[in-house]
This record gives structure tokens, sequence and C-alpha cells, in this order.
């Protein structure tokens, strides 16, 4: 077991006692020994985390050594009289592990220096301990997976002159400990509390900071309500971070600001900003400006030509119209200029080329036209570059000179082929978008050969003939989809061994089979081959080669052979479409295994089975399509309960199955019952940002959807021998916009409980055995347009009102009972529009009539997360620069050196 802490105490003791009396002779500066025993004991508390960030290489608790003058140990600094450490320095020392409030180093009582940033702190407590070092007027715990409540003893640390708890995990701040921590720090000059959530903490208990503040950064705290009005006006403040508070008001002054002030982050906030002459004037030394999604009252943009330090300018997501002012040219110390999505119109401005420092460029997501202006090329120092999504035309000129590229996004456009050949110097690009564009010919085999591409996105253009060969394997995500080429899939795509995504959709005319060579790429997330020809059979280890598979879109090919019934447990999969192929046998009841299944479309086979009621308790399942295929039978109920619960769209038609409708599900069958509140596209719930697509009879029309809105509900039983009558439950799906029993055998009357179905947009019951009276209750389905009746044994008069005025004779033809203007025919006799007797209101149905909301109530919103601005989107950086300064242009697929769960993504900030 070792030492127990006091024998190596001891035995370390009357070692550095020898030590001491032997050094003593040449000198006399030296560690203290129970100091030296505590930063030992320190270091062993926790392990070396190799694999925590790929920045940090350089564990400095390395260099202590038992036995040496700790005095001399990397980071640790002494005072030389007494011996005691005064200065712990580990930034990025790749300290792994938890810091426990019995830890030596709160026995390091004289520290006045502590930096412990940038390492993982494994979602620890800051310990109420971290009070007692009296003399400590620096402490930085920045991004080092801190958690919890700040103790509000940091309050005791009166000398504090710096303060950085910023970026870590779920830390937040009490208002109480934060009113001590202002009252009683007087000599703290900077703070940053950047991602700590302060969202109870009210903004006018900043109102006592102290003058000679000099740097403020709250960015992402949940501040609310109105920022104090003096604080923008510390005589000594140099940089000033509110962004990403968005809820934050109050107004930036004009005049009378600190004459020093260098950086200013006031995005996602909604303090309003006059940028006008006044306050230009007065931010003469201004370096860094992010005012990113802000609450721009007037602006002058040409004046900012006079801030000639900027050196960083965000200005995105505002509405700055009109041309690109050339004055922007004079600030000559740019490296960072975010323009994007702004509207911005007419060509970049040439002299844009002076700007010979910039790093960053992106002008992405305006109306920016022309060409590309060739002076571009001339920013050698540029690493990334945005443009897409403008209207820019012609050829892209020539980059080859951007060696320091590593992300250029070009999508979106109007650009034209040729691709120059000059793009293959460009060691560095890691990503390239090309999508969306007018680029034809084949695809230039250079791109396929540029050495540190990682991501290539070329889908959306007009590509065409064979694609060649790659030739390097550095590639993780890949998508061709949606162009013209042709022949086999290229097998050096196998050899991609980091590969995550593979889309190859949509180009109509690959050929040959699918290797099973395809089950190598182990990493594989997206892997979408569909509305191909591709055709031999379906490999089998196509079921568990990657346990991280979550898209696996084979539809609309050539396949044949049967379902892989080698689906193992805890894969990831959320979306299985192999329809349109010519697939045989049963459905593999190894897909219970895929307990995220969100759909499952198996439609348009050959697939010969009954009814694969172990489905029903997946308890993810979403859409579920079995149309055309060969199945039979349908006797059992559900067997669990809440069977489909979740399934919003259920489409079996077009098979064999026969006997009563499957009213057992009907009930449990709940989100057909209530609509969604929010609307979003149904989509991996991953990082792949892969939106989900079927294909599906719509208002009678076969249609492919390319996104689906989480709202879709649909039911379709068509085309199948159902027999018996429709049960009255049938009104309790109230969500339904689609209802099909078309095409079957159904018998006795329509359920005038479908009159609750009152977001139906479509109903067809169509070629049964339909008996009786149409209820007057369809006339109040306000958002039918669609209502197909036909070819049953209806009789009586056809219900008027508003909606169905507007059906004409087709809905109702082959009903000879029926009479009304509809049919042209008048009704005699019992002409009244009597009803039978009511059914759907009596018994024990009385959640048909429960409250819940219709189509009306429900709100259209984009949520956060599918779509791929997650991928691009904007985190708070982590750096101790004011978080704001940087956007995130890792894009996610670089992010391996993510620590943690959350680098603070940003919601719906992403383009697309
Ligand atoms: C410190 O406290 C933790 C948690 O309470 C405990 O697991 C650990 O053994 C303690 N270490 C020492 C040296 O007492
Ligand atoms: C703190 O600093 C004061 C003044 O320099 C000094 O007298 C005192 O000993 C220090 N306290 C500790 C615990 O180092
Ligand atoms: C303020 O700091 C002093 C030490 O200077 C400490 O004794 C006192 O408890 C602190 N007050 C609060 C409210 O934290
Ligand atoms: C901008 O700079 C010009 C030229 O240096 C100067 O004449 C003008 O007064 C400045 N405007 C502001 C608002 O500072
Ligand atoms: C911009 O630079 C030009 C040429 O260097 C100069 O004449 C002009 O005064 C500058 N404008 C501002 C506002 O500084
Ligand atoms: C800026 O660019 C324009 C147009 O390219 C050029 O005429 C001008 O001399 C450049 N100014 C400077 C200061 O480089
Ligand atoms: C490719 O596009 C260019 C520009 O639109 C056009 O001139 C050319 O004919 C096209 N080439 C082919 C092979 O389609
Ligand atoms: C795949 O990823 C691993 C881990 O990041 C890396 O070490 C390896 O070099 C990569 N392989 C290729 C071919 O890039």
């Amino acid at each position: 077991m070792g030492f127990s802490p006091l024998s190596l105490s001891q035995s370390l003791s009357f070692f550095l006692f020898l030590f001491h009396f032997h050094s003593t002779i040449s000198s006399s500066h030296f560690c203290a020994p129970d100091q030296s025993l505590s930063l030992l004991q320190f270091k062993e508390s926790f392990s070396i985390n190799s694999s925590a960030s790929d920045r940090c290489q350089h564990p400095k608790t390395e260099s202590w050594k038992e036995g040496t003058d700790c005095c001399s140990w990397d980071g640790v600094t002494c005072d030389m009289k007494t011996g005691h450490v005064t200065g712990l320095d580990l930034p990025c020392s790749m300290l792994y592990g938890t810091l426990h409030s019995n830890s030596t180093l709160f026995s390091l009582h004289h520290l006045q220096k502590l930096d412990l940033s940038d390492n993982n702190f494994n979602f620890s407590h800051i310990s109420s301990r971290f009070g007692q070092f009296s003399n400590l007027t620096l402490l930085n715990l920045n991004y080092s997976v801190f958690a919890g409540q700040v103790p509000s003893e940091i309050s005791h640390l009166s000398k504090l002159v710096s303060l950085d708890l910023s970026q870590n995990d779920d830390l937040s701040l009490e208002p109480i400990s934060f009113d001590k921590l202002v009252r009683n720090l007087t000599k703290l000059r900077e703070l940053n509390l950047a991602s700590v959530n302060m969202s109870l903490v009210a903004p006018n208990s900043l109102t006592n900071l102290s003058s000679s503040f000099s740097s403020l950064s709250l960015g992402g705290c949940g501040l609310q309500g109105k920022f104090p009005g003096n604080i923008f006006l510390l005589p000594n403040l140099q940089s000033l971070d509110l962004s990403y508070n968005e809820g934050l008001t109050g107004s930036f002054p004009s005049s009378n600001l600190s004459n020093v002030l260098s950086q200013l982050g006031l995005s996602n906030t909604r303090i309003s900003v006059y940028l006008e002459n006044d306050l230009i004037s007065n931010l003469k030394l201004l370096e860094y400006m992010s005012l990113r999604n802000s609450n721009i009252i007037r602006s002058d943009l040409p004046l900012l030509g006079n801030l000639t330090q900027l050196i960083n300018l965000d200005l995105s997501n505002n509405n700055f119209s009109g041309q690109i002012p050339s004055l922007l040219d004079n600030l000559t110390h740019l490296t960072f200029l975010d323009l994007s999505s702004n509207n911005f119109s007419g060509q970049i401005p040439s002299s844009l080329g002076n700007l010979t420092h910039l790093t960053f460029l992106d002008l992405s997501s305006n109306n920016l036209n022309g060409q590309i202006p060739s002076s571009l090329g001339k920013h050698v120092q540029l690493r990334y570059l945005y443009l897409s999504s403008n209207k820019f035309m012609g050829q892209v000129p020539d980059l080859g000179r951007l060696v320091n590229l590593s992300y250029l996004d070009l999508s979106n456009n109007q650009l034209v082929s040729p691709i120059h050949s000059q793009l293959n110097t460009l060691s560095n690009l890691g990503s390239l978008r090309l999508y969306g564009n007018l680029f034809n010919g084949t695809i230039p085999s250079f791109l396929f050969a540029l050495p540190s591409l990682y991501y290539l996105d070329l889908h959306n253009n007009n590509f065409i003939g064979n694609i060649s060969e790659l030739q390097d394997d550095s590639l993780e995500y890949l998508d061709l989809s949606n162009n013209h080429l042709r022949g086999p899939i290229p097998s050096s795509i196998f050899k991609q061994e980091n590969l995550t995504t593979l889309i190859l959709a949509s180009n109509s005319n690959l050929t040959g089979e699918i290797s099973s060579s395809i089950c190598k790429l182990r990493f594989l997330r997206v892997l979408d081959l569909s509305t191909n020809s591709l055709s031999g059979s379906m490999p089998q280890c196509l079921g568990n080669f990657s346990s991280m598979l979550s898209v696996l879109h084979l539809g609309m090919n050539n396949l044949q052979g049967t379902i892989p019934s080698t689906f193992s447990k805890d894969n990831s999969l959320e979306y299985l479409n192999l329809n349109g192929n010519e697939i045989e046998g049963k459905i593999s009841s190894s897909i219970i295994n895929c307990t995220m299944l969100q759909v499952l479309d198996l439609g348009n086979n050959k697939i010969e089975d009954t009814f694969p009621y172990f489905l029903e308790t997946l308890p993810k399942l979403q859409i579920l399509v079995l149309k055309s295929n060969k199945l039979q039978g349908f006797g059992k109920g559900p067997a669990a309960y809440n069977s489909f619960s979740k399934l919003r769209i259920l489409d079996i038609s077009d098979n064999n199955f026969s006997g009563p409708l499957p009213t057992g599900y009907f009930n449990s069958l709940e989100a057909m019952m209530a609509s969604d509140q929010i609307m979003i596209y149904m989509g991996t719930t991953n990082y792949t940002g892969y939106v989900y697509s079927i294909e599906m009879t719509w208002k009678g029309v076969e249609i492919e959807f390319t996104k689906i809105r989480s709202t879709i509900r649909v039911l379709d039983l068509s085309n199948n021998n159902f027999t018996g009558e429709i049960p009255k439950m049938i009104g309790k799906l109230k969500a339904l916009q689609q209802l099909n029993l078309s095409h079957n055998s159904l018998t006795g009357q329509i359920q005038s409980s479908l009159g609750n179905l009152t977001n139906l947009e479509s109903l067809d019951l169509s070629s049964n055995l339909l008996t009786g009276r149409i209820p007057t209750q369809l006339g109040g389905l306000t958002f039918l347009a669609i209502l197909n009746l036909s070819h049953n044994q209806l009789e009586g008069r056809i219900p008027s009102g508003e909606q169905f005025n507007t059906f004409t004779a087709t809905s109702f033809e082959g009903n000879l009972g029926l009479c009304g203007f509809q049919v042209l025919k008048e009704c005699y006799g019992d002409e009244a529009p009597s009803l039978p007797p009511s059914s759907f209101d009596e018994g024990d149905d009385s959640t048909l009539f429960g409250g819940g909301f219709g189509w009306k109530a429900v709100t259209m919103g984009y949520g956060c997360g599918f779509v791929f601005g997650v991928a691009t989107g904007y985190i708070v950086f982590r750096t101790r620069k004011p978080s704001w300064f940087f956007r995130m242009v890792e894009d996610i697929w670089n992010l391996k050196s993510k620590k943690t769960k959350k680098n603070v993504g940003r919601c719906g900030a992403g383009r697309n």
C-alpha cells in the first residue's frame, strides 16, 4: 500500500533535513519542507490526463521530484527569505481529478498567486477553503471543470486584484455571495465570471465596483434587467464584456467613456448602442468590438474607419444594409472581421485587399453579388474565409497563395467551374464547402489530394462522371449528394478510417454493390447512399459495424437480400430507411435492439411477414412506414402499455393486412392525440445535424419530404383487407392531419367522432362498404382540403357548410344514395340534414371532448440542435482573452479536444 501520509511525511522530512543541511552550505534559498510535502501530495492527488486536450502538452508537475528544491520546480515561486510557496502557476498542466477540501493545496497559506486554469477538476466544487488564502492577489480557475456554487468565502480574499472563475461547467453564483464579493474585494481590478450562472444576481449590485476597475467580463452569465450606467463610465476601464446576456438592457453612453477602453463586447444583449459621431470619437483606442446581434439604434458605419486601432470587429447578425463601407479599409490592423448575416449588398469592395493582416473573414449570409475579387487571394494570413449564402457569380479566383487557409466556405452561391487547380497548394485546408453552386464537369481530382482535408462538402452541384479515388485517408466528412455522379463507390472511401459521415445520395447513377469493406468504417455516424442504382445484397455487417451509426439510409436503390439480422444491443441507430429496394424475407427481430430508433422506413420492398408487433416497445419510434410490402394478418392487439406512443406517422398501406382495424393501438397512439407546440425539423439528436427525409403519400400525391416537420401526424391503413366498423375511438387521435382508410372492406357508418379531428387536412374513406349518412360534424373540419368518400354505400343529403361546399362530385361519386348540389342531385323526402343517433359523445368517451389544443394554438419556432447551426454555432471560447473575441471557428468535427460536455454552445446562431 506504500507510505501512509505520516510515514511519507516523516521520511521526507528527514530526507529534507539532510538535504537542507547539505545545501545550506552552498545556498540559503530553498523550499520549506512542509511546503514541499504539500506540493507533492497535491501532485499525487491528480493524474495527468494526456487525452484531455491537444493544446496542453506540458504537465508542469512532472518536474516536481522529491528531494529537489521545490522553489525550482516548474510553476512554483517562493518567497526567497522564508522558503514559503507564494505562487503556483499551473495553467494547462493536464491535471485531472477532484480537488477535495482536504487537499494539501490549502496548506500553502502564503500563496499570493494561484493559477489552476485549463485543467480538469472533474466537476469539483470550489472549496470554501479557497477563502483562507488571505494574501491571495490573483486567483484563476478558468476553464477547469469546476461546478456548483461559488462559495461566499471567496469574499474573504480582500487582497484579490484579479479573479477569474470563467468557463466552468455549471458554476453558479448567488446574489448574496456576489454582493459580498463586490463590497469586500476593494482591490479587485479584473473580474471574469463569463458563463458562471448569475441569473439571480441583479445587475444593480455591480454599482459598487470600485472606480479603479479595469476589466469586467460577464459574458453568458444569464444577467437580466438594466445594467447600471455608471459602470460604463468607470474611468480606468480597459475591457468590458457583457455579451450573451440576452435579457440585459440599458444604454451604452456616447460620451465620458474611459479613454483607455480597448475592448468592448455587447453581443447578444439588448443594451442600446448609437454608433455615431460622439461614440466613435470616444473610442479611439478600441481594439476589439463585438456587436453581434446587438441593439444598434442608429449607426453611421463609415465612421468606423476612424477606429484605426481595431483588431477584431464583429458586426454580424444585425440589419446593416447597403455597400460594405470602403472606409473599413483604413482599419489596417484588423485580423478578424465578421459582417455575416446582415443585408449588405453590392460587390466586395476591392480595397478590402488592403486588410492584409486578416486571419478571419466572414461575409456569409448577405446579399453580396458579382465576382469574388481576386484581391482576396492576397490575404496570405487568412485561415478562415466564409463567403457562403450570397449571390456570388463566376469563377472562384486564384486563392493559391492562401497557404494558411484552414476553412473555406463558398457554399450557396452561383459559382461555376472550372475550379482553379491552384487550390492544390492549400496544404492546410481542412474544411472545404462548395455545396449549392453551379459547378459542373468532373470533380477535380486535386480536391481529393489535399493533404489536410477532413471535411469536404460538394453536394447540390452539377458534377458528373465517376468519383475518382481519394489520395489520402484523413477524411471525416464527405458529402457528394445531389450531383450527377455515376459508377461505383471508389474503394478508397472505405480506407478513410476516421470517416463519420458519408453521404452520396441522389446521384441516381451510382452503381455496383455496396462492398462489405464499408464495415471497416467503425466511426461512421451517417451513411446515406439513397436514391442511386446500387444493387446486390445489403452487407449483413451493416447492422453492427459501428456502434455510433445513427443514420442508415439506403432507400431508393436496387438492393436485394434481407434486412440485416445483426443489429446489436446499445447501437445508436436513429434513422433506418430501406424504402424502395427489393428486400425480401422477414422484418429482422434484431431491430428491437435499436432502442434509439426514431424512424423506420421499410416501405416499397418485398418483405413477407406479419405485422411486426415487437416494434411497439421501441420507446422513441416516431415514424413507421411499412407500406407496399407483402405483410399480412393483424389479429393481435397491443401487448405493451404505451405501444407506439410516440408515433407521428404510421403507414402500413398497400399490404395484405386483414381483420378488424387495430383499435387497441388507437388507444395508445398518444402522439397522435396531441399536437406539438413547437415546430422543428426532425433529425438526429447528436451533433451530426442530419435532417430526416421520407417519401410519403401526402394528400393523394407521392412526395419526398426532404424535411419532416415534427408537427406532422399521419395514419394510413389504406389498400388492405381490413373489415368491420371504424371504431369511434378514432376521434381521440385529434392531432391527425391525414387519415387514409380507403380501399378496405370497412362497414357500418362513418363515425361522427371523426368531427373531432380538427387538424385533418386530408380524409380518405373511399372504396369501402360504408353505409348511412355523412355526419354533419365533418363540416366543422375547417382545414380539410381533401375529402374522398367515393365508392361506398352512403346515402342522404351531403352536409352543407363552408368546407363541404368546396368539395366536388369526385369526393362523393360512386354513392348512389347521396344527394345535394355537389353531386347535382336534388334531395327529396327526408331531406333534412338529420343524423343517425350521435354516437361520439355518449358513454365513457369523455376524453373526446377534453381540453387540449388544436392547430391554432401551435406556435412555430425552431429548436436548437437539429440543424447544422450546431456545427457552426458560436461558443464562448476558452481563453484568457475576453471570451467573445473569438467565434467558434473550429467546427465541431475539429473539437476532439473537448473535455467536458459543454462548451457553452449557442443556440440559433448557426448558418445553414
Ligand atoms: C479527502 O477527502 C476525500 C473525499 O471526502 C476522501 O476520499 C479522501 O480520502 C480524503 N483524502 C485524505 C488524504 O484524507
Ligand atoms: C501576508 O502578507 C503580510 C504582509 O506582506 C505578511 O506579513 C503575512 O505574513 C502574510 N501572511 C501569510 C499567511 O503569508
Ligand atoms: C471581508 O474581508 C475580511 C478580511 O479582510 C474578512 O475578515 C471578512 O469576513 C470579509 N467580509 C465578508 C462579508 O466576506
Ligand atoms: C474621423 O477622422 C477624420 C480624419 O482623421 C476626422 O476629420 C474626423 O473628425 C473623425 N471623426 C470622428 C467622429 O472621430
Ligand atoms: C483613410 O485612409 C486614407 C488614406 O490613407 C486617408 O486619406 C483618410 O483620411 C483615412 N480616413 C480616416 C477616417 O482616417
Ligand atoms: C487600398 O486599396 C486600394 C484599392 O485596391 C488602393 O488603391 C490603395 O492604394 C490601397 N491603400 C493602401 C493604404 O494600401
Ligand atoms: C459548365 O458550366 C459552364 C458555365 O455555366 C458552361 O459554359 C459549360 O458548358 C458547362 N459544361 C458542361 C460540361 O456542362
Ligand atoms: C484517425 O484519428 C486518430 C485519432 O484522432 C488519429 O490518431 C489518426 O491519425 C487518424 N487517422 C487518419 C488516417 O487520419
